[in-house]
């Protein structure tokens, strides 16, 4: 299944929730690159708007696509932020991070009023957990996190790109976990963040305002 025009037109349709003057959390990955493109357009014909990148790859794309771009601290809160996901449930409960990019996307969502998620038809799913669940640690701790993470059966791998280990925009590691056995996630979200050294989770329980999902040649929102 080829995916791109259900992320363009999901895309397409988040980009009409930007109004002027609004400070917007902008995503990462390829469904978010379509929503950078986009925006840039709309700013070409006169949108007047601020961005707020979630990663040093999508602060690049925003600046070649004409965003003004304001940094995170700079700014009192996000009206509208609009990423991508790996995976949503019938709860809009989410993975991210396939992209590494879960820490400063998980921060942005947290301080938005309004969070868009745009997917493609492939990442609804009944159940999270076929998609591995990124948490990103410090290089520190990174070995013995693991070694917690195995005896907590979430068979943790350390994320390599071309054989060399992946570092995020944080300079953190990134350990991608089985969940597909574990049925309370908010339970499974508390005991991974009171390990010291293990900074954030791809889980996002709570924070989702409405998923908008192409199917084939249109959009369907879904809303809790
Ligand atoms: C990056 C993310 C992305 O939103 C997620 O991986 C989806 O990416 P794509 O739109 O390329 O499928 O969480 O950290």
């Amino acid at each position: 299944m080829n995916y791109e025009k259900e992320k363009e037109l999901a895309s397409a349709e988040s980009v009409k929730l930007v109004k002027d003057g609004m400070v917007v959390g902008l995503g990462s990955g390829s469904t978010a690159a379509y929503m950078v493109k986009e925006l840039g357009k709309r700013v070409a014909s006169g949108l007047s708007i601020v961005g707020v990148p979630s990663s040093e790859n999508t602060r690049l794309l925003a600046i070649e696509n004409g965003i003004p771009l304001k940094e995170f601290g700079e700014i009192k809160k996000i009206d509208i932020n609009i990423d991508g996901a790996d995976e949503f449930d019938p709860y809009l409960r989410l993975i991210k991070g396939g992209g590494g990019a879960l820490l400063r996307e998980k921060i942005l969502a947290h301080n938005s009023k309004v969070n868009i998620i745009i997917a493609d038809s492939g990442k609804q799913v009944k159940r999270l957990g076929a998609f591995k669940l990124p948490v990103e640690v410090i290089p520190f701790a990174a070995s013995k996190i693991k070694e917690e993470l195995t005896l907590l059966n979430l068979s943790p791998v350390l994320r390599k790109v071309d054989g060399s280990v992946f570092v995020t925009d944080e300079q953190n590691y990134i350990l991608d976990i089985d969940i597909s056995n574990q049925t309370n996630l908010t339970n499974l979200e508390i005991k991974l963040k009171s390990i010291p050294g293990l900074v954030e989770t791809g889980l996002f329980i709570e924070t989702t305002s409405k998923v908008i999902m192409g199917v084939v040649d249109k959009t369907v929102v879904l809303q809790k």
